[in-house]
């Protein structure tokens, strides 16, 4: 189990040192987990003057598995657009072809009354966001700048999916709902943009493979307020890189916050690229203050999807819920009167609770 560590920027080497943490007590357990740390965002440009270095390409591409922390920060906002953190992790994710982002909104029934959302509307919350990763107006082109014929300063982008991008996410959609609810909402904006009229003709054509499947459409609008009107109306939602990217950060909130909320990059074969949905904080960093939560939730996904080892995973998981049972919250999750621990004391509580839960679930 090679696995390719990139911490990145801000929070993310803090919530990244306790995700490997994870990873240490599961080696001296004796699975073989080799890491190998490499830079990228805005410590690959400190370290390579790129975002992506190819050193940190390589050591990916050689491994099973990516655990990313976050890049970003104020530091890097006014370098050009291709060297700025951001491209280095569009870059890793369009160079390995990691196509199927899953986010899942899961609420640990603890944290009911951390949503901004009354408990009862988000009690039972078990949503999965299935997001296209390596296509629309992320990697469209032609962008840029230009002069227009008034002369005036024009940005430009474009919006574009073939169909075949399409079925693959849409056979990824489909076949996650087979694995849970058995129902699936498209997520578009097909009354007005053609990408989504496409986008909807062929997500309904590769249903008609999956007859178990219950599909629906709705559009980007009104599916950012079902989020918060019913969230657990949706069982599997599969929509477009941009619609996704908007869509899984509000559902975090549903979950308690955005500290909360893991994710796995899949390519065709699973090899996968794992980290948290949200980004490198700079309002907190440096702080012992972020939750690592979501990175460790992460790692969990990784021994799912990559590593096929259901019974680690859930070991994980159940980890991290004892924790939040015995009442342990970073600041983010911490309810009124809760007096909230760091980042390091709660990676440190989820290995204790992991080292405890020891031999019962290893499988
Ligand atoms: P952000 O997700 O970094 O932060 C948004 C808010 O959520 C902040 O108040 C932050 O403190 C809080 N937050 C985020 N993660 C948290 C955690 N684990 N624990 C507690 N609180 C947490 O989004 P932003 O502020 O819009 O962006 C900051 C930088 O991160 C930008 O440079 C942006 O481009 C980058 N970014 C990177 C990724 C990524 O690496 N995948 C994702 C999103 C944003
Ligand atoms: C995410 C982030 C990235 C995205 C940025 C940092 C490029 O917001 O992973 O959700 O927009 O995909
Ligand atoms: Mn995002």
């Amino acid at each position: 189990m090679k696995i390719a560590i990139l911490p990145g920027d801000g929070i993310g080497p803090e919530i990244v040192t306790e995700a490997a943490n994870v990873l240490d007590a599961l080696r001296r357990e004796g699975l073989p987990i080799e890491t190998e740390t490499a830079p990228i965002g805005g410590a690959g440009h400190d370290a390579a003057k790129h975002p992506l270095p190819p050193a940190t390409l390589a050591l990916a591409r050689s491994a099973d598995a990516v655990l990313l922390g976050a890049v970003g920060g104020p530091a890097y906002d006014t370098l050009p657009r291709e060297l700025r953190p951001e491209q280095g992790i569009l870059g890793i994710r369009k160079a390995l072809g990691l196509f199927a982002n899953l986010r899942p909104a899961l609420l640990y029934p603890e944290l009911a009354s951390a949503s901004t959302l009354k408990p009862d509307v988000v009690a039972g919350l078990d949503l999965m966001i299935v997001r296209e990763l390596t296509g629309d107006i992320y990697f469209g082109e032609p962008r840029g700048r230009r002069r227009n014929a008034q002369g005036e300063d024009e940005g430009f982008d474009t919006m574009r999916y073939s169909a075949t991008e399409i079925e693959r996410i849409a056979r990824v959609g489909f076949e996650t709902a087979r694995t849970r609810g058995r129902k699936l909402c498209s997520v578009d904006k097909a009354n007005v943009l053609d990408t989504s009229i496409l986008w909807r003709e062929v997500v309904a054509r590769i249903a008609h493979e999956y007859p178990d499947v219950a599909l629906s459409h709705m559009y980007v609008d009104n599916a950012a307020m079902q989020l918060v009107r019913n969230p657990k109306q949706f069982d599997v939602i599969v929509t477009g890189n941009l619609f996704g990217d908007i869509l899984s950060d509000e559902a975090s909130m549903l979950a308690g916050s955005i500290g909360m909320l893991p994710s796995a990059s899949l390519d065709a074969n699973r090899k996968g690229l794992y980290e948290p949905i949200h980004g490198s904080a700079p309002d907190i960093a440096g702080q012992d203050k972020a939750n690592p939560l979501a990175t460790i939730l992460s790692v969990a996904m990784m021994f799912r999807y990559t590593f096929a080892r259901a019974g680690v995973a859930a070991r994980i998981e159940s980890a991290v819920q004892a924790v939040l049972r015995d009442g342990k919250r970073t600041a983010d999750i911490a309810g009124a009167g809760e007096r909230p621990i760091g980042t390091r004391a709660m990676g440190a509580a989820v290995i204790a609770a992991l080292q405890h839960h020891r031999g019962s679930m290893v499988r």
